[in-house]
Order: C-alpha cells, then sequence, then structure tokens
C-alpha cells in the first residue's frame, strides 16, 4: 500500500463571454421567474457562441494552469478528457487540446465519457496513475468540459450551460489531497442520453432526479461499509459539494445524504429536518455560487462547485476538509473526500472565476437562439476572441486558432 499523498496541484476554470439572463427566458416561454430562480434555484446560463466548442472550451481552462512558474508542459504525462459533447466518433477532444496546449508526444491522450461522472472518472484514474507510481514523478492533466444542450421551449431548457475545468494531479499537491477511498454505484439507466445524431440531450427529467438520489444512496452505502468514518460527512467535512445541474439539485441531495445517515445510524425522523437545513446553509448552498451563474456544465459541474468553494472560502481552505459527491446519468456515482493543503489558499487566489463572471456579455434571448441554431459559422467581434476559439469545417476536419501563448 503506497503512502503518496496525491490529488489536485492545480485548477484551471473557463466558460463563455456570454451570459443568458434566465428570468429573461422565463418570461419569453410564458413560465413563472420564480419557478426558475426559486424552484430550480438558477439564476443565469453561460452560452457558448459558434466559436467554441468542448475543444476550445476545455484547452481555455487548461492553458491557465500551465506555462506559470509551477508547471511545465513536459511535466505532463498524461491528459484525460472528459466530456459529453464529443466533436467526432473517432477522433479525441483530448488530441485537438493536446495540440492546441502544446503538449509532449511522450503523453498519453485521450477522451472519457460517462454522462457528467466523466470528469470525476478522469480524476480518479489520473490520481491511481501517480499513486501506483506508474507516472514517475509526471502530472496528470484531467479537462472536464461540455456544453449542457436541450431542445429550445423545453423544460430542461433553463438547465443548460458550458464550460469547462482543467485539473493538475500529483504527488504532494498544493490544493486538495485526495482520500483513497471513495465509495462507488453503477447501474443502467435510461434517465438522461444524447443520441449519436442529436446535439441536444434527450432526457426523462423526473426519473433523472430519482436515478441520482438511488446514485447518491449507492454511493454513501459503498462508501461507509469500505471507509468505515467515525464521523458522518455533515460533521466530519467543511463543505459538502454535490454534481449541481441546478442547484436546488444540490438541496434534494443533501437532504438525501442526511437521510442516509439518520437511517444508517436507526435514529427516527426527529431532528433530521432542522439539521439538513442547517447543514445545508453552512456546508452547501455558500458554494452554489458559480453553478447559479452558470447552469449545467455536465462533467465540470462537480469541479466548478470545487473552484468557487476554494475562491470564496480563501484564507479559511487550509486543512478543511471536503466531501463530494458525482453522478452521471446512465447511471455512474461516486462520493470522495479530500483535505485542502496548507498552499490551497494561494492557490485558489489565481482561479480567477468571479471576476470571469462579472465580465459576461449578456445576450437577448433571440441572440440565444440564434446562437443554438448559427446559419454559419461567425468569428467574434474583436475584442470578444477568446484565447482560442473554433475556426469552421474544411473537408470534414475541424480547424481552430490560437493566440501566441508564452512558454
Ligand atoms: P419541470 O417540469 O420544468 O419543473 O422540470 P417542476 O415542475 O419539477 O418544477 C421544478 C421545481 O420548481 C419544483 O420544486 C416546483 O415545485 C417548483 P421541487 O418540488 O422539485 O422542490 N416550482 C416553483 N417554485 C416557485 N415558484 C413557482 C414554481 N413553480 C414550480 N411559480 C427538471 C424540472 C429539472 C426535471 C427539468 O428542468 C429537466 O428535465 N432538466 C434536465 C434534467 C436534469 O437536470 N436532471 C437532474 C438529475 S440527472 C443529472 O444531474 C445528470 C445530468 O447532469 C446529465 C449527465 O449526467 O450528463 C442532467
Amino acid at each position: 500500500m503506497t503512502t503518496r499523498t496525491v490529488g489536485i496541484d492545480d485548477l484551471g476554470v473557463y466558460t463563455p463571454s456570454h451570459r443568458l439572463d434566465l428570468e429573461e427566458l422565463a418570461r419569453s416561454r410564458g413560465v413563472d421567474p420564480a419557478k426558475i430562480t426559486i424552484g430550480l434555484g438558477v439564476q443565469q446560463m453561460s452560452v457558448a457562441p459558434p466559436w467554441e466548442d468542448a475543444v476550445t472550451l476545455g484547452a481555455n481552462a487548461a492553458r491557465r494552469v500551465l506555462g506559470g512558474e509551477t508547471l511545465q508542459r513536459d511535466e505532463i504525462g498524461m491528459l484525460l478528457v472528459a466530456t459529453e459533447t464529443a466533436v467526432d466518433h473517432a477522433k479525441p477532444v483530448g488530441i485537438f487540446v493536446h495540440e492546441l496546449l502544446g503538449l509532449p508526444a511522450s503523453c498519453r491522450t485521450l477522451e472519457l465519457k460517462h454522462a457528467c461522472y466523466g470528469g470525476t472518472a478522469g480524476l480518479m484514474l489520473a490520481a491511481e496513475w501517480v499513486r501506483s507510481g506508474a507516472a514517475r514523478g509526471r502530472k496528470a492533466l484531467v479537462v472536464a468540459t461540455d456544453i449542457a444542450r436541450y431542445d429550445l421551449h423545453s423544460s430542461a431548457e433553463f438547465t443548460q450551460g458550458a464550460g469547462a475545468v482543467a485539473l493538475v494531479i500529483g504527488e504532494a499537491p498544493r490544493l486538495l489531497a485526495l482520500d483513497p477511498v471513495s465509495g462507488v454505484y453503477a447501474k443502467n439507466v435510461y434517465d438522461f442520453w444524447r443520441p449519436l445524431d442529436r446535439r441536444e440531450a434527450l432526457v426523462d427529467g423526473k426519473f433523472s432526479v430519482d436515478c441520482y438520489l438511488e446514485a447518491l444512496d449507492g454511493a454513501l452505502d459503498d462508501w461507509v461499509a469500505l471507509a468505515r468514518p467515525t464521523a458522518p460527512p455533515a460533521a466530519a467535512c467543511g463543505a459538502l459539494l454535490y454534481h449541481t445541474p441546478f442547484p436546488k439539485m444540490a438541496y434534494k441531495a443533501h437532504a438525501r445524504l442526511m437521510a442516509h445517515e439518520w437511517r444508517r445510524t436507526g435514529r427516527g425522523a426527529d431532528g433530521l429536518t432542522d439539521a439538513t437545513e442547517q447543514t445545508y446553509a453552512a456546508l452547501v448552498d455558500p458554494w452554489l455560487g458559480a453553478a447559479r451563474r452558470i447552469g449545467n456544465t455536465y462533467t465540470a459541474s462537480l469541479f466548478f462547485c470545487l473552484a468557487w468553494l476554494a475562491e470564496t472560502a480563501g484564507d479559511r481552505l487550509p486543512g478543511s476538509t471536503v466531501g463530494l459527491f458525482s453522478y452521471g446519468s446512465g447511471c455512474c456515482a461516486e462520493y470522495f473526500t479530500g483535505r485542502f493543503a496548507p498552499d490551497s489558499a494561494a492557490v485558489a487566489a489565481r482561479i480567477g472565476l468571479g471576476n470571469m463572471l462579472a465580465t459576461r456579455r449578456p445576450l437577448s434571448v433571440e441572440e440565444y437562439e440564434w446562437y443554438a441554431h448559427p446559419a454559419t459559422t461567425v468569428q467574434p467581434a474583436a475584442g470578444e476572441a477568446p484565447a482560442i476559439r473554433f475556426l469552421g469545417i474544411e473537408d470534414h476536419k475541424r480547424r481552430y486558432a490560437r493566440l501566441e501563448m508564452h512558454s
């Protein structure tokens, strides 16, 4: 059994520079805005313009952790890109990202898929690669990148979003050390899927919520059996993060986690409601700020919660413990924990998520609808171009442009 401390050494985020106000969308769809802002708990969503796709979102997130003083490109021995917004059936998003970032040829590169769980799958595989010693001192770059798209005018339309999170995984991590034991649950269900011929996902919405909660119970059962915790998550952790397709889902998940604990310890219902409300307010709600403003980002959703926690908690981070629940439709789920490192506040101070959200340009509903199905590939106006952007398809091949990057 290895004694290596392994986890997240650095974290980079990216979300497109356009947003839609969901109260405005609700009014244009004839829906009570309170259903969206209170019923689902979401206020805005990031919208990917035609010059962004899973490749550019992921590469733009990853470039934020590369080339600085702490990470050189040739230190990366593995690139795992998790997405459910693939751009090709055979050619992985990862190999485009590999080129756009200028990563070394000696770097195992692939794409991972299991709906929203893909990012966590990448994190766990990378951590085990480092823990096993196979990394030989190198690091893994795990990129979770997605554009959540449902049909216009569907009830799921309010749960879209776009963004990516890049995680650097290594030994002696400066941000978050991962505990080696986690709880996993997998079961074949048809709650959410995106057939090969569709851009937009299909979903059995209410059933998907039930599947998510059943998977949470299953992952917790597995975690309890393997980790034999001396304290329940809500007592042991300073923060609890859940995959957040919309913030109300994190509330439902937290209520289920508390009920699981009450059931496991043979308590009746006494005190459960109060304990749920109190722990939700202290451990969950403060870290949903990004999810409320970005929307669902599928594989990246849980890690945007982690980024918001890291950026918001700042100096309170070092030494604190976090519990994370990842759910991917279809389905696979995992509950895992980690402890923030002594240097975590300094790493978190460079994430820059709040600033990125504040500087997005608001779109009208008409612009958003046009972006959903643009007639042609358009290019950004001056000043709107991200560092890495999609140019279009020529001869069935995708073309990208990259502004000069340092080092
Ligand atoms: P819906 O039919 O639009 O909404 O579907 P609803 O009728 O269920 O109402 C939603 C909430 O608003 C309810 O609260 C209402 O009471 C409340 P709840 O009972 O749930 O606590 N409400 C109001 N509140 C205040 N004022 C009002 C008002 N009216 C109603 N006037 C649904 C909602 C989420 C199902 C839909 O948006 C959807 O299908 N979304 C996509 C699927 C999804 O996000 N599923 C989540 C679990 S699965 C998952 O997380 C995986 C996923 O990320 C994909 C992956 O893994 O890749 C999706």
